[in-house]
């Protein structure tokens, strides 16, 4: 079975649980530092499976020989490199060494290369690894024009730090593209907070896990009820699903539209591969959706934006507002699409003493049919069967919830 090192982001829960859903027999190893996790899988994964997750920063396949002490590092580097055409270029990402270590692993992998008759450059430094745009610019991903050496320790029983982990880079998140497809759209409305594409991304992969019957359907059709300008529909449409999208609003009806419509054009993607549809409904009334639906996968309403933190009297009727929503919302969904699971994100308010969370819609839940579960191994944190994401800075954060039909 390969093994894998996971660098992940700034929601440690949310990127573990995703690969727990995503990675096929996934087993954990260890959690290391809140920044990384090591884990096997049933397959080989690569640059283009990292490309479809919103909570891996960097993905990082093990070497299975060759490196028993840091001594090894510079052979264990040249034997990757000296294929390579030209000048090489290497890279060094690590946990657990001190700067000076890992200044000196630089020096002496570059003269152990020139040694070998191999010009080679290195980006990163000791402080701060190469950043993933460089990696794919220097074509580190793939081997073509050089390698990053992952390399991880930990203080053993007796204080001193011992090798851990040591493996080669294989995918590095495109920030390029998540930066043009969030920020260059044509229509964004910061009014209805805007989901980052990354968290859509996570939201869609908890999704199609729930949808697996017992294999996954090779092309999905995942329906956005609450589709606001469109993140959900946009991320499916990248990974080839179709997208069916809907919302109250005429404005974010039309806002939805254009973002698929340009998104098609930035991306390439032809209505007659994979196909979508907006139109303009209530989410709280019967759906007529004449489609066959996999999933339903959005970001149901946060309540109106805040722009200072909530009392907690004011927390409380934002709370029992949006729960009418809620309860109105899943119980039209299990009339009008029995069997069919829903990822679906709830407001948590935070007042300055304790956060203020939906409480009667778990009731809710259980009379439309639905149970709440959490990705294979993820464990539950506190009584409330769902994952949090919030930005320090937010006064309204996101709880992510996984319902399964009980009846399929
Ligand atoms: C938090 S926003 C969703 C943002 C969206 N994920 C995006 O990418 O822009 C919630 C959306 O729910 C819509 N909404 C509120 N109540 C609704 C209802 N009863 N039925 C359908 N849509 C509703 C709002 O118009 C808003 O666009």
């Amino acid at each position: 079975m390969p093994s894998y090192a996971a660098f992940i982001g700034h929601q440690p829960h949310l990127s573990l649980a995703e690969l727990a859903a995503t990675v096929p027999g996934f087993l954990l190893h260890e959690k290391l530092d809140r920044t990384a996790v090591l884990f096997d899988s049933a397959v080989t994964l690569d640059a283009a499976f990292l490309d479809t997750l919103g909570g891996t920063v960097v993905l990082a396949e093990k070497l299975t020989e060759g490196i028993k002490s840091l001594e090894d590092v510079p052979d264990a580097l040249a034997k990757k490199l000296l294929p390579v055409k030209g000048k090489a270029t290497f890279s060094l990402r690590t946990l657990g060494l001190a700067p000076a270590t890992i200044k000196a692993l630089y020096r002496k992998s570059k003269d152990h290369l020139k040694k070998k008759g191999k010009p080679s450059r290195y980006v990163g430094n000791e402080r701060k690894a190469a950043l993933s745009i460089v990696l794919r610019e220097h074509k580190l991903l793939d081997g073509s024009g050089g390698s990053e050496l992952v390399i991880l320790q930990r203080k053993g029983e007796d204080g001193a730090p011992s090798l851990l982990w040591t493996g080669m880079t294989v995918g590095a998140q495109d920030i390029e593209s998540y930066s043009t497809r969030d920020m260059e759209k044509p229509v964004r409305d910061t009014g209805v907070g805007l989901l980052p594409p990354k968290l859509a991304q996570i939201m869609i992969n908890f999704g199609i896990w729930l949808a697996k019957k017992p294999s996954p359907s090779p092309s999905p059709t995942v329906y956005d009820p609450f589709c606001g300008t469109g993140v959900i529909p946009m991320e499916c449409l990248l990974r080839g699903f179709s997208a069916l999208a809907s919302d109250k609003s005429e404005k974010a009806v039309t806002g939805c539209g254009k973002n698929l419509d340009w998104l098609r054009k930035e991306f390439e993607i032809k209505k007659s591969v994979v196909s979508s549809k907006v139109w303009k409904h209530d989410a709280t009334k019967p759906f007529e959706v004449k489609e066959t639906v996999d999933v339903i996968v959005t970001e149901t309403s946060l309540g109106p934006s805040l722009e200072k933190r909530p009392t907690a009297r004011d927390a409380q009727k934002l709370c029992s507002e949006n729960e009418k929503l809620q309860q109105e919302f899943l119980r039209a969904a299990a009339a009008s699409f029995p069997g069919v699971p829903i990822v679906c994100t709830w407001p948590v308010w935070y007042p300055t003493k304790s956060p203020v969370c939906l409480e009667r819609i778990w009731k809710t839940i259980d009379e439309c049919g639905y149970q709440a579960v959490l990705p294979p191994t993820i464990e539950i944190v506190g009584d409330r069967v769902s994952l949090l994401y919030r930005r320090p800075d937010q006064f309204v954060g996101r709880e992510i919830v996984l319902l399964r039909p009980k009846r399929r």
